[in-house]
């Protein structure tokens, strides 16, 4: 398969493998949760290179949609790249402004995409896809990044939007009046899309010039071009006039199937009944939805001017400029929902902007009782005073609205983190930025177990940290490098540790001084840290797995992204 090649490229093929995991601290104060959670609606100010790879214990192969909304690189947006990649020539290149006098802004953007999609693609479940927004910077990379990343044979199409409402006559070749939607799924094999709802305009098209009593219909041709070899009779209309299928074209129907139509008034010879037949559908008869199409119509799924409308009525800005952009319609983000999700679905942004994701989520939870749960991660310090800010009052409930439902309150939670100090093994090895004890704990708990860490559990005095379905874990670290250099697993201190819940036990420490024979009489897994710490999930799970057989053996990093 050809693929792209962009300056850079060399450097950030393996760089969301490179990308150390960070600690994901709760701020409480900023959501609407008694006890923060990341099994909660989350959203993270952060990087999403750096967030995606904190998420990944929790979310890895867990997500059933992904709607991203990436900058669309126009040259006018000021975004400056700034992963750590660890080229220091190639950082410096990156880490300018990108504008429109860079003839370099393609290459940098396509380093900002990769790592990023390649980390989405670990997120998602067999059976769920990604849709991307994109307009014509930027559309044809990025259809080659996602085949790249995906697979070609995942592709399942590009929508086009249709983002304005009138055309923009100043426009000095073209009105650009849409923007793209790139649909991968992640095994196309398995995805399947949901049906729309039909829309007031489709309804609109049923009709009853009849007056039948099985109410509206809409007529279709009964005739098609595939060969059909009881399908060249003639018909006679009830007005006596003569019909047969144009060269070429053949009846749908064999002739008796035709004459039992006819029969139960299914067919429709036109006002003066002398038409060319037509075949009768009715919309109490035709299935609940229809197959999503292509094309998406601003009358179907809103305009750029709703979503401004629709933010400004939530956040109620009170000067122009403070009006998000970028931002796009509730409505849009319903219909990639209504396509791409089921009621308990977790739904991903990682590009979160104004936080229309959540607000969409929301609102159709709302609307069809689900439990849909979002995670957004938007790296500007808006992350709080306009995406999580638009998610409290969507939530809490907006008195100016007029949809009923909002101005009451769409109601849920959320949980708001920043992203903390990196887990780098260099640290922990030369002593630099040690994690504090808890923050430790509560990674490597979720990392080794794909299970939430609970604080409350743990006994600190004794090195507990808890109990997960398989294991009592232990802890055995100070954020001292002093005292870090003499800590270690000793027979003294093996036969000292509680058996709080009976099971075997999982001990991270810095070094061990037990031979195999006594962890193995008193039960004991031990990994070191830090470089066992992903190596206790594939155990974990794959034991798990044996002795259950119901957990995703996915849960948590796989070795590739440790
Ligand atoms: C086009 S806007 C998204 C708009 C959003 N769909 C809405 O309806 O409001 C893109 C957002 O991605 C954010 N962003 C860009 N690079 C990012 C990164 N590396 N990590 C997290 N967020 C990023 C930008 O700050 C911006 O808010």
């Amino acid at each position: 398969m050809p693929t792209l090649q962009f300056k850079g490229k060399v450097f950030v093929q393996n760089h969301h493998l490179a990308v150390p995991f960070h600690e994901l601290q709760p701020v409480k104060a900023k959501g609407l949760s008694k006890t923060p959670s990341l099994h909660d609606n989350v959203i993270v100010q952060g990087d999403n290179l750096a967030a995606l790879k904190a998420l990944l214990p929790t979310y890895h192969g867990k997500v059933k949609c992904i709607y991203i909304d990436p900058p669309y690189n126009t040259g006018n947006e000021g975004w400056a790249y700034n992963d750590n990649v660890n080229s220091p020539m190639l950082r410096e290149w990156l880490g300018r402004t990108v504008d429109r006098e860079d003839l370099t802004r393609h290459d940098k953007w396509c380093c900002l995409m990769l790592p990023r999609l390649k980390l989405l693609r670990e997120l998602l479940r067999d059976d769920g896809a990604i849709f991307v927004s994109i307009d014509d910077n930027e559309v044809h990379r990025l259809r080659c990044l996602m085949d790249e990343v995906f697979g070609e044979e995942n592709f399942v199409t590009t929508v086009i939007w249709q983002k304005v409402f009138s055309p923009k006559n100043t426009a000095r070749h073209f009105s650009e009046d849409h923007d793209f939607i790139l649909v991968y799924a992640r095994n196309l094999e398995k995805w399947v899309p949901k049906l729309v709802e039909r829309s007031e305009e489709a309804i609109s098209r049923y009709k009853n010039p009849d007056d039948d009593s099985r109410g509206v219909w809409s007529s279709s041709d009964l005739t098609a071009r595939n060969y059909y070899s009881l399908g060249t009779y003639e018909v006679t209309s009830p007005s006596g006039k003569k019909y047969k299928p144009s060269v070429g074209n053949y009846f749908r129907v064999s002739p008796d199937k035709f004459a039992e139509l006819d029969e139960d008034g299914r067919i429709w010879w036109g006002p003066d009944q002398g038409s060319m037949p037509r075949l009768k559908r009715f919309l109490s008869e035709v299935k609940n939805g229809v197959v999503p199409q292509t094309l998406w119509l601003h009358t179907d799924v809103g305009h750029t001017q709703d979503a401004k409308k629709e933010i400004v009525s939530v956040l109620e800005f009170e000067k122009s400029e403070d009006v998000f952009n970028t931002v796009k319609p509730t409505s849009l983000i319903r219909r990639i929902l209504q396509v791409a999700s089921d009621k308990d679905s977790i739904i991903f942004d990682s590009f979160a902007g104004s936080g229309t994701t959540a607000h969409a989520v929301l609102a159709l939870n709302k609307e069809d009782g689900g439990n849909r749960r979002f995670v957004l991660v938007e790296c500007e310090d808006y992350a709080d005073t306009i995406t999580a800010e638009r998610v409290r009052r969507v939530i809490r409930g907006v008195p100016t609205a007029k949809n009923e439902d909002l101005k009451k309150g769409l109601g849920g939670t959320f949980s708001y983190f920043k992203l903390g100090q990196p887990m780098r093994q260099e640290s922990l090895l030369d002593g630099s930025n040690l994690p504090d004890y808890e923050a430790l704990a509560g990674y490597v708990f979720f990392t080794a177990t794909g299970e939430e860490w609970n604080p409350k559990r743990a006994k600190r005095k004794q090195w507990f940290i808890g109990e997960s379905r398989l294991y009592d874990v232990f802890l055995i670290y100070e954020p001292e490098v002093e005292r870090l250099k003499d800590m270690a697993l000793t027979l003294d201190l093996l036969k000292k540790l509680p058996s709080v819940s009976g099971k075997n036990k999982l001990v991270f420490a810095p070094t061990k001084y037990v031979d195999q024979e006594f962890l193995d009489r008193y039960r004991v897994t031990f990994q070191q840290l830090p470089f066992q710490i992903y190596k206790a999930v594939d155990s974990v799970t794959t034991k798990d797995s044996t002795t259950k057989g119901t957990k995703n053996t996915k849960a948590g990093p796989t070795k590739k992204s440790s």
